[in-house]
């Protein structure tokens, strides 16, 4: 697999109080993707970032917004964060009953569907949508907060929806997602993910570290 790896910094280690030009430091540290983390206080115990906010950081970067809606329920929101600017819709599989009617609003707004697993849940559970979403994204932490610590099961995980990625015939992202480091990253790509969302990772040190940082969880 020559695929290149992605790095999508998760912008909940960002500085909240000066986000645009965070995403601006990132955008020009060399970030594929811009990882933006909603949690409601109730699929997650955490709260953080809205539709507004999204909007508000889009004029900052033209790199893909790849927006993990951990949220439930989603399908009232998913219009406001596809209108707001999201490139890539994720949302977790966990979150509501109908998870097909939720990935085919996402494609229909033109945007990219993602599906996500938390820790606890088996790959099969995505293995019937498999033909309509553009991402899976595999938790490696239970979702909730960064800076937790990388859950080496999930590995299997990841080569699992890998040979089924492969078998489809069809490019899906494999993205996974929590306690990435050089060294974490490095396993889940050898799994078979193709994008690492790193939060504590890529604003390590600050500004000046960005770009450094993100060479090393690409490999380099
Ligand atoms: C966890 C979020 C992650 C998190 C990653 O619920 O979905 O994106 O911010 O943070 P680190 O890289 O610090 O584990
Ligand atoms: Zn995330």
């Amino acid at each position: 697999m020559a695929e290149p790896v992605l790095i999508a910094p998760s912008i909940l280690s960002a500085d909240f109080a000066r986000l645009g030009e965070e995403v601006r430091a990132i955008d020009a540290a060399g970030a594929d993707y811009i990882h933006i983390d909603v949690m409601d206080g109730h699929f997650v115990p955490n709260l953080t970032i809205g539709p507004e906010v999204v909007k508000a950081l889009r004029p900052h970067s033209g790199k893909t917004f790849d927006v993990h809606l951990m949220i439930a329920p989603v399908d009232p929101f998913i219009d406001a964060f596809a209108e707001a600017g999201a490139d890539i819709v994720t949302v977790h599989a966990e979150a509501g009953p109908h998870l097909h009617r939720t990935l085919q609003r996402i494609g229909d707004l033109g945007r990219k569907a993602g599906v996500s697993v938390n820790p606890g849940t088996p790959a099969a559970a995505v293995e019937p949508v498999l033909d309509m979403v553009d991402l899976i994204l595999v938790m490696s932490v239970d979702p909730g907060f960064g800076g937790q610590s990388f859950i080496t099961s999930q590995l299997d995980k990841i080569r699992t929806l890998r040979g089924w990625i492969d078998a489809q015939g069809r490019p899906i992202d494999l993205e996974v997602d929590g306690g990435i480091d050089a060294d974490t990253g490095r396993q889940a790509v050898a799994a078979g993910a193709n994008v690492l969302v790193a939060g504590t990772a890529t604003f390590a040190g600050g500004p000046d570290r960005y770009a450094d940082n993100i060479r090393r969880l690409r490999g380099g």
